[in-house]
C-alpha cells in the first residue's frame, strides 16, 4: 500500500534549495519505486495536478504529473528538462499544495506561463521521453520544474492590469 506523505508548506529551506540529477543506477532501488508510488497517491489524495519530490522533503529532480484532470494517470518525470518554449503565453490561475492562506487553504493566483513546451525526461524505466506539451499540461510542467529550482508560483506573480 502507498503511503501519504507529508508536504512541506512554505516558508521552508527545502522548497528553496537547487535540487539535484537523480542517477540512473537508482532507479532500480527499490525505495525509488516506493518513493514515486508514494508520491502519486499524496498528489492523487490531495487531488492536485503535479507534486515535485522537494515538496516532500526530497532535493532531487523527480516530478510526478497528471497530464488529464479527469484521470488518475501519472507521469513520472525524471530530471525533466524543457528544451523548447512557445513564444506565446497565457496568464490563468495556478495554485501549489505546498503554498496555503490564512485559513490553511491552496492559494490560488495568475500567472503567465509558457503556451507550449517541449520537455525531455527520462521515466521510472531509465527510458529517455520527450514530451509537446500545451496548455493545461505545460503549465503544471512549468510549475513543476520550478520546484526543483527553488522556484515558486508566488515569485512570479506580477499586476497583471
Ligand atoms: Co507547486
Amino acid at each position: 500500500m502507498a503511503k501519504q506523505l507529508e508536504i512541506i508548506i512554505n516558508p521552508n529551506p527545502i522548497l528553496r534549495k537547487k535540487s539535484g540529477e537523480v542517477k540512473i543506477a537508482d532507479l532500480k532501488k527499490p525505495q525509488f519505486l516506493t518513493l514515486t508510488k508514494d508520491m502519486i497517491a499524496t498528489m492523487l489524495q490531495k487531488d492536485g495536478a503535479g507534486l515535485a519530490a522537494p515538496q516532500i522533503g526530497k532535493n532531487i529532480r523527480l516530478i510526478i504529473v497528471r497530464p488529464d484532470f479527469s484521470k488518475p494517470e501519472c507521469l513520472v518525470m525524471i530530471n525533466p528538462k524543457i528544451i523548447s518554449k512557445s513564444w506565446a503565453k497565457k496568464i490563468e490561475d495556478e495554485g501549489c499544495l505546498s503554498v496555503l492562506d490564512e485559513k490553511g487553504k491552496v492559494y490560488f493566483a495568475p500567472v503567465e506561463r509558457h503556451k507550449k513546451i517541449t520537455c525531455t525526461y527520462i521515466n521510472e524505466k531509465g527510458k529517455p521521453k520527450k514530451i509537446i506539451a500545451d496548455e493545461f499540461t505545460a503549465r503544471t510542467l512549468q510549475h513543476e520544474i520550478d520546484h526543483l529550482d527553488g522556484i515558486l508560483f508566488i515569485d512570479k506573480i506580477k499586476n497583471y492590469e
